[in-house]
């Protein structure tokens, strides 16, 4: 079970229903305020919605940060083309596990998101795009989708609005790169999981080459709030470029481990000391990942008075992301971490750009050379090098999402590869050190599974 007791600290808006009885159920939910920002949405204009969710300043939660409310307003209204709604569930990012949450225990919190969508935009249909890993999750939001259309909130003129609109879900089949939304996009009409050329983005042609939202679990799943108690209330919870709440998955060295719900600019500190109860033995912090593993690490001291929010992680030169936290503490090997983070990139690259696919697996082998003891100082070099040559060169920030915490563990942690240098057995992975990180342990279970 990932997610623990409430914290004190916690703000729970999105994740209130969690641990009510049959918190999944249509009924759980009408009894506790559901479906009302639906009707509250279905008499108002799409561009009062819009402006709703512009006025909320909430941002796109499935890593790159995007405001939500100015995506909805590129989609053209007007265009003979049906337009779509997709819900982005292929939560993979290393470190991250709260979309599966907010699917398990209050689907129809992501129904009604999506619903209110639909009115924005004129669409009446929409796909949640479930990562194949998440089998039992489907079963949950197929059950939640048929009890909507039982009640009449799915399906032809909805509560006697007169709005239409279908759900359906699709499943993937278990690719990292699927959750990138071209890919992702290209995978939902049946074809190769492969990035798409932008522009156009999805608001202009996206599913089948028609306007298409095309947002994250969570994104979705703040807008009744948004819509029920106003965008302002919402915005306020944040700060001022950032509205809301975000769901913080905390792994790795601490003593509570869990998906918290956190105000925007929540301090770091007090995240790892007293939600997550502290670093795991009394240890002390030596790395963190702010929001899944395509980030940038921060060492103990750039986390002095950070603040989880888009701003300031961007300011640390690091990435929000999706809000999957991975603490390391001192008995760590940063050479291990970069070699299991590449792994993964390496395995899950979809092969379609060849700087992504040849770079990552170059890495990936010098890196489990430094790791072995064999690692030449030049080495060292050419590893941030590689990465770098990555950069900006690919259809999707896959490659990026690769090199960017490489880069980081290069020039932040150089003087661990040079401990590794001339076959010196690692000096910082003691027995009984601790567990591996999570989000490291994660990309090496995952590419496990799939050899
Ligand atoms: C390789 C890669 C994988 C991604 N995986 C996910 C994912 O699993 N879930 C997700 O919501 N966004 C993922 N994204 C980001 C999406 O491309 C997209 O920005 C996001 O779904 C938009 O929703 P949002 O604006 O609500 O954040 C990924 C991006 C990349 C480059």
């Amino acid at each position: 079970m990932l997610y623990n007791e409430p914290h004190p600290l916690e703000t729970k808006v999105l994740t209130r229903r969690f641990g009510l009885e049959n918190s999944a159920s249509i009924d759980t939910y009408l009894a506790t305020d559901g479906y009302r920002a639906f009707e509250k949405a279905a008499g108002m204009k799409p561009e009062q919605i819009i402006d709703e969710m512009k006025i909320s300043n909430l941002r796109g939660r499935g890593g790159a940060g995007f405001p939500a409310g100015m995506k909805w307003s590129f989609v053209p209204r007007t265009s003979p083309k049906p337009k779509y709604i997709v819900v982005n569930a292929d939560e993979s990012e290393p470190g991250t596990c709260k979309d599966r949450l907010l699917m398990e225990n209050d689907p129809h919190q992501l129904i009604e998101g999506t619903l209110i969508a639909g009115l924005a935009v004129d669409a009446h249909a929409g796909y949640i795009y479930i990562r194949g890993e998440y089998r039992y999750l489907i079963e949950i939001v197929d059950k939640a989708i048929a009890e909507a259309y039982a009640h009449g909130y799915l399906g032809k003129n909805i509560r006697g609005s007169g709005f239409d609109f279908d759900l359906y879900t699709h499943t993937g089949a278990g690719a990292y790169e699927c959750g990138e939304e071209s890919a992702l996009l290209e995978s939902l009409e049946g074809k190769r999981g492969i990035p798409r050329i932008r522009p156009p983005f999805p608001a202009v042609s996206g599913a089948f080459q028609c306007p298409t939202i095309l947002n994250n679990v969570e994104t979705y799943c703040a807008v009744p709030a948004i819509i029920r108690d106003g965008g302002a209330a919402f915005a306020a919870l944040g700060i001022p470029k950032a509205g809301g709440t975000k769901l913080t998955c905390l792994s790795g060295h601490v003593n509570r481990p869990g998906v918290y719900e956190l105000k925007l600019g929540f301090p770091v500190k007090t995240m790892i000391e007293e939600v997550g109860g502290g670093i795991l033995g009394g240890r002390k912090l030596k790395a963190f990942i702010p929001g899944g593993s395509s980030c940038p690490v921060l060492t103990a001291a750039e986390c002095e008075g950070l603040t989880m929010d888009y701003d300031a992680m961007a300011k640390a030169k690091t990435m929000l992301g999706s809000g999957g936290v991975v603490i390391m503490h001192e008995d760590t090997c940063m050479v291990k971490a970069a070699l299991r983070i590449m792994r993964f990139y390496a395995h899950e690259s979809c092969g379609w750009c060849i700087p992504c696919r040849e770079g990552t697996t170059w890495i990936r082998k010098l890196l489990q050379r430094f790791h072995d003891g064999m690692g030449q100082r030049s080495d060292i070099a050419l590893i941030g090098d590689l990465a770098k040559n990555m950069l900006g060169k690919t259809f999707c920030p896959l490659g990026d999402a690769a090199a960017l915490p490489t880069i980081s563990i290069v020039e932040k942690f150089y003087h661990e590869f040079e401990d590794h240098l001339n076959g010196k057995p690692c000096p910082y992975e003691q027995s009984g050190a601790g567990s591996q990180p999570a989000a490291a342990s994660q990309a090496a279970s995952l590419e496990g599974q799939r050899q």
